[in-house]
């Protein structure tokens, strides 16, 4: 990942759009995911799965506020580093319904292994705003 995605204050993000980690939808098919990896879980995705619509364009944004995580989307071909202070931007979509682990793959910290996640691929018929960021 270059570095488009940009900069933020990694000690403010409440002040950012990471302060509501979530899904936004941004055009008919598009959506915004907005990710914040930390110590030891994914915003959104631990604990409960991280939900998108099958097919459609997805753009993540993931940041970190502590240290440098890993996001692996297992199964594709997603595979990120997450630097504190450095925004990780990249498009995809998912083409099939279904659900992907998550993991970090670098190491963060005494529960780094326990660090994981979930993507929930849903038909578009399905997707609703419930799974938005209000
Ligand atoms: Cu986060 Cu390892």
């Amino acid at each position: 990942v270059g570095d488009r995605g940009g900069t933020v204050d990694p000690t403010n993000l409440a002040e950012t759009p990471f302060g509501q980690p979530g899904v936004r939808q941004v055009g008919e098919n598009e959506y915004e995911v907005y990710m914040v990896a930390r110590q030891f879980l994914f915003q959104p995705g631990t604990g409960r799965p991280l939900t998108l619509p099958q097919g459609s364009k997805i753009t993540f944004h993931i940041t970190s506020p502590d240290v440098i995580h890993g996001i692996q989307v297992v199964g594709t071909n997603l595979n990120v580093m997450v630097i504190p202070g450095q925004v990780a931007t990249f498009e995809t979509s998912f083409p099939e319904v279904g659900t992907y682990g998550m993991l970090c793959h670098e190491y963060c910290g005494p529960a780094h292994h326990t660090m994981e996640g979930l993507i929930e691929i849903v038909p578009p018929s399905e997707f609703n705003e419930d799974m938005l960021v209000q």
